[in-house]
């Protein structure tokens, strides 16, 4: 990598060379100052190993990439919110915004996690504690139900390369005194309007349910994401989503658009799970992208127990390759739509 290319990925992350710096110090937890960053820019000094690895190498889009498929750092990337919906229980939703999240942040995108599930999965998974974010009111209940702005909730988290919007158990109340509140599905989408310009992607964790958190997500968002458990097709549950997220296109949000299916926990070696992926498959083929399949690894639950993302905790392990993949289609398709619009 040369300076010229790492000043385009800085550029493309629309940061100044101190605030690149506290991002690469945040994720290589080194000290390099504004002055190192303009060093390497201008080609006075080598780029060191690690940084080049770190910008080309670990999820490789961020620096400019010669594969195809690729994130070129020449074309601008067209800003998403993403929400990561499926009224279904434990179909890996919360695994999958979790490292999306952090694989998007890799390819050099300026990413928030917005946790909006009482359950605070995605803040217990991404290290915080939902105790406290109650306790000291600086959960999203605070920001859709109390005023507070999401400047003073959100917390930096995977050494700075994520940042969260935490939520607890409080945010369930917002259920039922949101039903009160006028437009009652758009709170969520006006109070994002304070930062969306600000972060290249939102990824929502969305409740297992259809409720008003769920309404809000999709209506503050562009893609909607859909993590469905690889198994007997007739549980699935996508339907109802796909009928709800066409009512949210006609009434409040027309430019809301399915990004894809994503099957997860996938057991290559089941024959079932081999047949309902080809089920999944034929299904949506020509409707909606069914996207690679996650497999099934007890890596997710472990790093999830260690409140970080199983691809930020063993990058090269086989299972995480497939959030990899997700987050560099879900780029270049960012990159190709600010093109088409562009154009
Ligand atoms: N690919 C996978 N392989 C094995 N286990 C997984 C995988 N993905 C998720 N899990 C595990 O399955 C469980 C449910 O996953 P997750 O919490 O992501 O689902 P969810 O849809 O967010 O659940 P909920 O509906 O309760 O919010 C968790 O224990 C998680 O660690
Ligand atoms: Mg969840």
């Amino acid at each position: 990598m040369n300076g010229e290319e790492l000043r385009a990925i800085r550029e493309r992350r629309g940061e100044d060379q101190l605030s690149f710096a506290t991002w690469l110090n945040g994720a290589l937890n080194r000290r390099y100052d504004r002055s190192r960053i303009s060093r390497w820019e201008s080609g006075a000094e080598r780029i060191p190993q690690q940084v080049a690895g770190f910008l080309a190498g670990q999820g490789g889009m961020a620096a400019v990439p010669q594969t195809a498929g690729g994130l070129a750092a020449g074309p601008k990337l067209r800003r998403a919110v993403v929400a990561v919906a499926n009224q279904k229980g434990g179909v890996g939703k919360t695994t999958t915004a979790v490292n999306l999240s952090y694989a998007l942040s890799t390819l050099g995108l300026k990413v928030m996690l917005l946790d909006s599930d009482p359950q605070g999965n995605a803040t217990v998974h991404m290290g915080l504690d939902p105790g406290e974010i109650e306790t000291h009111r600086k959960g999203l209940y605070n920001v859709v139900r109390g005023g507070a702005s999401f400047d003073s909730i959100l917390q930096p988290v995977c050494g700075g390369m994520v940042m969260l919007a935490p939520s607890s158990i409080g945010l369930a109340a917002a259920e039922t005194e949101l039903v009160a509140e006028p437009d009652n599905s758009l709170v969520l989408k006006e109070k994002l309007a304070e930062v969306r310009n600000r972060y290249d992607v939102i990824v929502i964790d969305c409740p297992p349910n259809l409720g008003l958190l769920t309404i809000n997500a999709l209506a503050a968002s562009d893609l909607v994401l859909i993590p469905v458990q690889t198994e007997v097709f007739a549980g699935l549950g996508v339907p109802l989503l796909l009928e709800t997220i066409a009512k949210i296109r006609r009434r409040s949000n027309p430019s809301l658009n399915i990004f894809g299916i994503l099957p997860t926990m996938f057991s290559s070696r089941l024959t079932q799970d081999q047949a309902s992926l080809r089920e999944i498959q034929e299904h949506y083929e020509g409707r909606t992208r069914v996207l690679p399949a996650v497999p099934r690894a007890t890596l997710f639950a472990q790093a999830s127990g260690a409140g970080r993302p199983a691809i930020e905790a063993d990058p090269n392990s086989n299972s995480v390759q497939a959030y990899g993949e997700l987050a560099r289609e879900l780029a270049a398709h960012l990159q190709t739509a600010e093109t088409a619009h562009v154009s």
